[in-house]
């Protein structure tokens, strides 16, 4: 999955009319398009699965769920999430254990190793305050555990690529190659090249995308913008 690095990923926060109109208007762009990804806005207004047979119906990117937040709950209920998730259809799977402990991030992986589910994990969020309630090296830990468990995708903030460039440190001191998606480009502040050039390998895209005239032209755009800073070959 994910072959090709840099790539784009956009964030389907829309109704399902418009997510299958932005899937076929990018179908074809392969190199540019890593997976696309299905958030809580389509999954409780269509039910997971009618969401992933109609994009598949449309093209054959990998699908990723980010139930915006999953993950956060008892470990045995974290485990049904992902039969929940697989039986669905879904290629990859969202998790953000800030809050639930290291018992349902093991069973989180662990899961999702059974389900043939590709296993990712929030390490921090984006937004002003999201760390508020959380131990100052939360995501640290969570980043040691993860790693650990051979967890090698993580989504970490874009608009914060100090962070980015610490996190793939962290994991190749510890021999460790990791990929790293990240949400905060446009409206949250930071800059698809940018982000790159620290370290993201993928690019998370909502509202600068959905929002725009012309969703493909805006693909190809930032595409132009983060292969320029990386070249997009495959690394492993
Ligand atoms: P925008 O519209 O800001 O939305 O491009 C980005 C998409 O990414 C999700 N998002 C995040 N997901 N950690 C995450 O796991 C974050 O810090 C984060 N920030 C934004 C958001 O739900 C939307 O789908």
């Amino acid at each position: 999955m994910f072959n090709h690095q840099p790539g784009i990923i956009p964030a389907l926060d829309v109704d399902i009319e418009q997510a299958k109109a932005i899937a076929e208007s990018v179908k074809d762009l392969k190199r540019e398009i890593a997976g696309l990804k299905i958030g809580s806005i389509l999954c409780w207004q269509y039910s997971l699965r009618k969401v992933v047979k109609e994009l598949k119906e449309v093209c054959d990117f990998p699908l990723i769920f980010d139930a915006q937040k999953a993950g956060t709950d008892i470990p045995d209920m974290v485990r049904k999430q992902a039969k929940v998730v697989a039986d669905a259809g879904i290629d990859a799977f969202i998790a953000a254990p800030q809050g639930a402990g290291s018992a349902t991030l093991t069973a989180f992986v662990d899961a999702c190793n059974v389900h043939q589910l590709l296993p990712i994990v929030v390490l921090e969020m984006t937004h002003p305050e999201s760390s508020a309630f959380l131990v100052d090296d939360a995501a640290d830990r969570i980043l040691e555990q993860s790693l650990e468990l051979d967890v090698k995708h993580f989504v970490a903030p874009a608009n914060r690529p100090e962070r980015l460039s610490a996190v793939k440190r962290i994991a190749e001191e510890r021999a460790k190659r990791i990929r790293i998606l990240s949400p905060g480009v446009g409206p949250q502040g930071g800059g698809p090249d940018r982000a790159v050039e620290a370290g993201a390998d993928f690019i998370i895209v909502g509202r600068a995308l959905y929002q725009a005239e012309e969703p493909e032209e805006e693909v190809k755009r930032i595409y132009k913008l983060i292969s320029r800073s990386r070249s997009g070959t495959i690394l492993y």
